[in-house]
């Protein structure tokens, strides 16, 4: 498999089934951060191994090149061939790195190339603010609010809109 993005200190590649129990324990870090998976009734490893099978269209994977500890990833959970695709990134809590960013935009392209895309685009909760600072430090453009988004908590939530063009990139 080749690498979609290889530093002294992380590696990307597509994503295994193999990975899904690991990703479940960055995802589990967060508890109740986690509106996406909220929304979607995920409380469980069953019930997220599921949601994977039905619902992620392609994904890919970091790792520590010396340990081999998974980072973190980045899916695609809706994609219109051709046109756009939805991405969600989710990252080992309180891990930093000065290659996270390099290796995120890798993906990026990754993604922009094999699917041909014209847009990424980013949904993020409003009041998720690291999201919306990685997105901007991506490169990514606040295009607007979609209200009454997700209900999450016995509430209907709005959420911010980023997307990111090829050219962009
Ligand atoms: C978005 C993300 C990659 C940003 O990276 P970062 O700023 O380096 O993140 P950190 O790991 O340092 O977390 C920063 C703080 O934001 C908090 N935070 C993370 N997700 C949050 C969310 N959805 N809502 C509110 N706060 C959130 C973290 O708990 C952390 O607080 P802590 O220091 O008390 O643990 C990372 O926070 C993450 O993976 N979050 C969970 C997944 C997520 O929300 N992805 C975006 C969906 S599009």
């Amino acid at each position: 498999m080749t690498d979609i993005f290889k530093s002294s200190t992380i590696g990307v590649n597509e994503a295994t089934p193999k990975d899904l129990k690991e990703l479940w324990g960055i995802i589990d870090e967060y508890g109740k951060l986690m509106s996406f998976f909220l929304s979607n009734n995920i409380y469980s490893y069953d019930d997220f191994c599921d949601m994977w099978n039905e619902r992620i269209v392609d994904a890919i994977i970091g790792r520590d090149i010396k340990t081999g500890i998974l980072l973190g990833c980045g899916y695609l959970h809706q994609l219109l061939p051709g046109h756009y695709a939805t991405i969600n990134v989710i990252k080992r809590r309180r891990y930093q790195s000065p290659e996270i960013i390099p290796a995120i935009l890798a993906g990026l392209k990754y993604f922009f190339e094999k699917h041909d895309l014209v847009k990424i685009v980013a949904t993020i909760r409003e009041g998720n603010v690291p999201s919306s600072k990685l997105a901007k430090e991506l490169g990514f453009t606040f295009d607007g609010i979609l209200r009454h988004h997700m209900f999450i908590d016995g509430k209907w939530r709005d959420f911010k809109i980023y997307t990111i063009l090829r050219e962009e990139l």
